[in-house]
């Protein structure tokens, strides 16, 4: 199970006098553990910007995060983190990129042989553990990048824009393996998006982003059936979530 997250008055702005720029906030909100959030919001509006403070690689000008009840002061190493463009090291195989996460944190790999197997499984990269980076496709690449990710059991996964880079068939199939992990131990996940109907697909909640400096304008409850496969995503339900947030984006001028 996930640990919560809190988000009390954070802004961030970056420079001073005429070069600053107000990326984010100020904000609030309360993410209890084992939930799905989404932030959705166009290009610009401090997405990132938020993603890195919850993960402690950068300070809040304002405001504070709280993670389960402790206010979060420096990089966090008990969470799981993906970016647009994966940080695999080239010169480590898929196996050894993901025992480099359980070496960085003084773990013994030999303690998680059968969950890492499991996490390959998962992927599909089975047969592919030995190769390294750069003989993999960018979707393999990305899944490696999963399981480096959740190899220590993060409580807590933080992603931005994971599959942003993905052709459409690669995206739908991760966001599939993506939801079946996130379903089978519930850690708390915010993923970062563009795509409302992957928010809308993954999510337990979405905070609607303004455009730039981005301020939370609603948070959506995201009440339709799991597993969210293509029934549930053809359904009169989902198409009518997916439609109203649309409409909000286009009231921003975004759409
Ligand atoms: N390190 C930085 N120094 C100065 N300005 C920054 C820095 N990081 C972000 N910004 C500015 O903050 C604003 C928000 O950026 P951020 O990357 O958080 O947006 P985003 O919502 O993630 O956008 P995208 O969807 O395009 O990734 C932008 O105007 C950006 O130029
Ligand atoms: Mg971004």
């Amino acid at each position: 199970m996930g640990a919560s997250i809190a988000i009390r008055g954070v802004a961030k702005s970056f420079g001073t006098g005429k070069s600053r720029v107000d990326a984010f906030g100020p904000a609030d909100l309360d993410i209890a553990p084992g939930e799905f959030v989404a932030l959705l919001g166009p290009s610009g509006c401090g997405k990132s910007t938020l993603l890195l403070m919850l993960a402690g690689l950068l300070e809040p000008s304002q405001g504070e995060v709280i993670a389960d009840g402790r206010q979060i002061t420096g990089p966090r190493t008990d969470i799981g983190i993906m970016f647009q463009d994966n940080t695999l090291v080239p010169w480590r195989s898929v196996r050894g990129n993901i025992d480099l996460q359980l070496e960085l944190r003084s773990l013994d790999p030999r303690g998680y042989e059968a969950r890492i197997k499991d996490l390959i499984r998962t992927v599909h990269l089975d047969g592919f553990e030995n190769r390294a980076p750069y003989e993999l496709s960018g979707g393999m690449q990305q899944r490696a990048a999963f399981c480096q990710a959740l190899v220590h059991e993060p409580q807590t996964l933080l992603l931005d824009e994971p599959l942003g880079k993905l052709d459409a068939m690669t995206r739908e199939a991760i966001r599939r393996d993506l939801q079946s992990l996130w379903m089978r131990s519930k850690p708390t996940v915010v993923l970062v998006t563009h795509s409302i109907e992957e928010a809308v697909q993954l999510s337990t909640r979405i905070c609607v982003i303004t455009p730039r400096p981005g301020r939370i304008e609603k948070v959506i409850e995201v009440d339709l059936p799991w597993p969210r496969d293509l029934e549930v995503r053809k359904s009169a339900a989902f198409v009518a979530e997916v439609a109203a947030i649309h409409d909000i984006f286009r009231r921003f001028g975004v759409l």
